[in-house]
């Protein structure tokens, strides 16, 4: 194996850093809450040395996968090495004014605590609700500018990483279409909440029609902002439901969805996939990523579990134990291949082209 270069070993430095970071963030304040308000304290079970050992392999095989897949020209290089640090820097001191009333919602199990000028009935039930115990749910400019950061202090600075993990099963989905011009190819990005997977692709696949669709104004304006700053090609971000696409049928070429899942109920699963499979063309692809399940990590079991106690994640019981391929094939996808990484698992499904008669 080649020696790693100095731009290798500065992306490990950072990786790193970023996983001690979220580390320590994450002891701290737990620390705080067992002092402070000690009934918010979920109860959890312990991971014993062994998981953390398979969790760090999991981390290191990530970043070797996304360092390898950027020497390939996946994506360019740049891509690993621009987190908005100056960003977050202004952002965290809000994480931490925010911890109280998050607390507070814990112990009182207040969990459908949405801002009062949102009108319900334009929202799915499941949908208004405070996930991972978030203030205001997705409905406020303040979760949105708070989201990116939390993200990537759960998941240790590796959210990125699991996300580019989307791009290289895009690209390869995309090759039946490479006749045509990549312009005239549409990729939708299905709850792309502050728009992070778009980014990446944006990068990757410059010239491409993107759209980013999201339940939550806040979080598209949050999108907005940083993906269309420059003079570079416009994203289109759309407010709508995810289960009732606003597009004609068969008129997307790539469909990706990062996150999502694990948030809604069975029913509204199949219902996305459904509308998924509608509005993808004949040999166009569906790129799913989500939370890794039992059934295919079970070494990781007791963190899957924790998760559910240390967030308010409702539906992740049920996402858990939840045969996604299976949907899939109901949905009607055909030639689907799962591969997981770190947290995440990635799903690559392709709409069949149907035989004439
Ligand atoms: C956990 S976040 C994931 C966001 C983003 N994909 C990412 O990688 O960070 C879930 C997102 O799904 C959106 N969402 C939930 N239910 C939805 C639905 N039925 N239709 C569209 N968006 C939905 C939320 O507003 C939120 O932005």
């Amino acid at each position: 194996m080649p020696a790693p270069n100095i731009a290798q070993i500065a992306y490990q430095t950072i990786q790193q850093g970023k996983t001690l970071a979220g580390l320590a963030h994450k002891g701290v304040t737990t620390k705080l809450m067992e002092l402070m308000v000690p009934a918010a304290m979920p109860n959890i079970q312990p991971v014993s040395k062994e998981v953390l050992n398979e969790l760090r392999n999991s981390i290191s095989a990530l970043e070797k996968r996304d360092w390898l897949e950027a020497e390939q020209g996946v994506y360019p290089k740049s891509q690993l090495f621009n987190s908005p640090w100056l960003e977050w820097a202004s952002r965290y001191p809000l994480i931490w004014l925010d911890l109280p009333s998050t607390w507070g919602r814990r112990i009182s199990k207040r969990t459908r605590d949405i801002p009062k000028n949102i009108d319900k009935k334009n929202y799915p039930d499941y949908y208004l609700q405070n996930f991972h115990h978030q203030t205001d749910g997705y409905l406020s400019d303040h979760s949105a500018e708070l989201y990116d950061l939390q993200v990537e202090i759960l998941f240790n600075g590796t959210a990125d990483s699991m996300r580019r993990r989307v791009i290289a099963p895009l690209q390869r989905g995309l090759k039946r279409f490479n006749k045509r011009s990549t312009g005239s190819l549409r990729v939708l990005d299905i709850a792309t909440g502050t728009g992070n997977t778009i980014k990446q692709i944006k990068s990757a696949i410059p010239d491409i029609e993107l759209i980013g669709l999201d339940l939550s104004e806040a979080y598209l304006r949050e999108a907005n902002r940083s993906l269309n700053n420059n003079n570079k090609l416009l994203v289109q971000l759309i407010k709508g439901n995810a289960e009732k696409l606003p597009f004609a049928d068969g008129s997307i070429q790539g469909v990706t969805c990062v996150y999502l899942f694990h948030e809604l109920p069975q029913k509204a699963r199949q219902n996305v996939l459904k509308e998924c499979w509608r509005v993808i063309e004949e040999g166009g692809i569906l790129i799913l990523a989500d939370s890794i399940q039992l059934s295919d990590s079970p070494k990781f079991k007791p963190v899957l579990e924790n998760f559910q106690k240390v967030f308010h994640e409702p539906y992740y019981r049920d996402y858990l134990n939840d045969d996604i391929e299976k949907r899939l094939k109901d949905a009607g996808f055909q030639a689907i291949t799962a591969e997981s990484h770190f947290m995440t698992r990635v799903w690559k499904a392709t709409k069949p082209i149907a035989k004439s008669s």
